[in-house]
């Protein structure tokens, strides 16, 4: 069984982050995104390739991930000229392939038990399977309202606030029988969730809805992308390189420098080849990338840094976020919500 990861998407609402950076790779912890993705599907043993689905700098994805030697499991990747939107990318992405699909959204963190979800949509006989996980709030997601025996009676991408009737969304996640396919017109942008969900629907087939209530979240935000940090540090998801740690003490990589007299407050993170000097303070729920200098008397909090940035001595960091190479000078102030993109350079006594 093969799946496909969709990870062509421009990652705009993370701008300035994925500029240099596409979405599927921006670092959560220590690792690029979509090996959450991938370890969540290795839990299906039947499944022999992943096929990555790319459209925006497709080339730092593959640097990333090669052949997939290192994660376990088959890695083949398919550029699509020009974006074909969520389903003509499926569409694509699966030309040749007859056999049952697992298909994922490549911007969502998930403990769902994919095996699970391949066993009722073949208990089921069905052409589609949906997860779906209740939110507060519908309006950014996909809307899908189930009936009595579980399958799905209407699908709405983004609904109107007067349009919402449910609590429960496409969580990005679905297995798929190829011989649906062909009614996705070819080498155009067409929307699965407009298109193809909304006419399973239509021409009444077997299209099921699975709901799991565990942990779920869409990284494409700057909100949602330091809410996943959070919720890693808070055990309510539990994964990657630290998912044994003990997160009531700081987590320090054992290639980090931390010298006499600077201050880690739990959680949080330092990896490898990072250097915390004398007098500078980590706060707590703060990611300390690969090789970053945090130089005397700094203070970071609750701060995403990407590798190599530099803060420099007595500056302040505030619940922002910082992408690789920035260089932040002495006494500089960066505030809350600030998010920052490569190679950013503040002067000394800069405030954001
Ligand atoms: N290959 C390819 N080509 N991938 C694409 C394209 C494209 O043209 N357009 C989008 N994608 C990828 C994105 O990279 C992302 O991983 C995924 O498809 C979904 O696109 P988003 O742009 O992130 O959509 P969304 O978050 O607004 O809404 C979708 O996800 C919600 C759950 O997070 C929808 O599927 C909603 O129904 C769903 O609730
Ligand atoms: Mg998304």
């Amino acid at each position: 069984m093969k799946a496909i990861l969709l990870a062509g998407g421009k990652g705009t609402r993370l701008r300035p982050l994925t500029i240099h950076t596409p979405k599927p790779i921006v670092p959560i912890f220590d690792r690029a995104f979509l090996h959450y993705q991938i370890d969540l599907l290795k839990q299906v043993p039947e499944i022999d390739e992943v096929i990555l689905s790319l459209n925006y700098q497709p080339r730092r994805i593959e640097e990333i991930f090669g052949d997939g030697t290192g994660t376990g499991v088959r890695i083949r990747y398919v550029v699509e000229p020009a974006p074909l939107g969520t389903g003509g990318a499926i569409r694509f992405a699966a030309q040749g392939i007859t056999d049952t699909l697992v298909v994922f959204n490549g911007d969502v963190m998930s403990s769902v038990d994919v095996q699970r979800v391949v066993d009722l949509h073949r208990e089921r006989g069905a052409k589609a399977t949906i997860v779906l996980t209740p939110v507060a709030n519908p309006a950014a997601y996909g809307l899908v309202e189930t009936g009595p025996d579980g399958s799905v009676r209407r699908f709405l991408e983004k609904p109107t606030p007067d349009q919402i009737t449910c609590d429960t969304i496409n969580a990005g996640i679905y297995i798929l029988e190829p011989d649906t396919f062909d009614r996705i017109p070819k080498d155009v942008a067409y929307s699965i969730e407009r298109g193809y969900f909304p006419s399973l629907v239509e021409r009444g087939e077997t299209f099921v809805a699975y709901i799991d209530r565990g942990y779920w979240i869409d990284i494409g935000t700057p909100e949602k992308y330091v809410q996943v940090h959070r919720d890693m540090f808070d055990g309510r998801f539990i994964g990657g390189t630290f998912a044994g740690a003990d997160r009531s003490t700081p987590i320090v990589a054992p290639e980090a420098r931390v010298e006499d007299g600077a201050r880690l407050e739990a959680p949080c993170f330092v990896d490898n080849g990072a250097q915390v000097k004398a007098g500078a303070v980590i706060g707590a729920y703060s990611v300390i990338g690969r090789g970053v200098v945090v130089e005397e008397d700094a203070h970071v909090s609750g701060s995403i840094i990407w590798p190599n940035t530099r803060i420099g001595q007595h500056a302040t960091v505030d619940s922002a976020i910082l992408a690789r190479n920035c260089h932040i000078g002495r006494h500089c102030v960066v505030r809350a919500d600030a998010v920052l993109g490569d190679k950013t350079v503040l002067t000394d006594y800069s405030k954001t």
